[in-house]
Formats: C-alpha cells, structure tokens, sequence
C-alpha cells in the first residue's frame, strides 16, 4: 500500500532544511524490518555540503536496523513527480534490488511508480571491490 509512504514522505518534507533553494524534498522508505524511515533535503551555507532528502532517509534506515529499501516515496513541494537525482538513485541502489518500486509523487498521492531498474538501468556494480 503506497498511500502511506506518499503521507510519511510528504511529511517528512515538512522538516526539510532548505532555506537555499526553498525547495523543500521528502522521501520515505519502507525497508525489509516493516518500519518506514523517513527524509528531507538538509542544505548548508556552503551549497555543495547540503544533501538530498533521500540520502537523509537511508541514513535513518541504517541507523534504525534496516538493510534492505523494499519501496520509496519521494515528493517535492514544487515539482510533481521528482525524479531522485543521480547521486541519489547510485545511494538508492546500494540497498535496493532491480524490482524495488519508487513512487514519484505530486501533492496528492503517487503519481508514478518505477523499478530502479527502469530508474538506473545499468548502474555501477562491480563483483571487483565486493
Ligand atoms: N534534492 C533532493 O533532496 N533530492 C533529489 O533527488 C533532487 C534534489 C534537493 C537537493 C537540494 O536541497 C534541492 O533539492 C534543490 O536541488
């Protein structure tokens, strides 16, 4: 049920930090323990120190004992259906698998589901470093 991911993210992008470029993100995650991890974008004066919402999610996730991303929601306040960054969509894959759904949202609900495989087809993986 992604209707409660779209609410946690949209949320979640109530607390965002971006007072640089006023546009404010959220994500959610629901992760392999059942429990829904949430981010916002936190932005620095020093503009490329601040970081994306959904890097503020996994961290969360990590910290709070999860290790998979079963499903993500993300929204931004000005932009129906954001699409993750690239940065973003490499960190998503790092616990993700090709069939993990992400949910584009608008202000209403999700708007647009993808596969990280439809989302980063031909990412970065290696069986070199591990
Ligand atoms: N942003 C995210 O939080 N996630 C994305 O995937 C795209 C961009 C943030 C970064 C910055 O704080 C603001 O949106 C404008 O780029």
């Amino acid at each position: 049920m992604a209707q409660d991911l779209f609410e946690a993210a949209r949320a979640a992008m109530g607390r965002a930090y971006a007072p640089y470029s006023k546009f404010p993100v959220g994500a959610a995650i629901r992760a392999d323990d059942g429990k829904i991890y949430l981010g916002a974008n936190v932005e620095n004066l020093s503009f490329p120190q601040g970081w994306c919402a959904e890097p503020t999610a996994i961290g969360n996730m990590v910290m709070g004992g999860g290790r998979k991303i079963v499903e993500i929601a993300v929204i931004a306040e000005k932009l129906a259906c954001c699409p993750p960054c690239g940065g973003c969509r490499q960190k998503i894959a790092e616990f993700a698998g090709p069939d993990t759904r992400v949910y584009l949202c608008d202000e209403v609900g999700v708007q647009k589901t993808l596969t990280m495989d439809e989302l980063l087809p031909f990412s970065f993986q290696t069986d070199v470093i591990g």
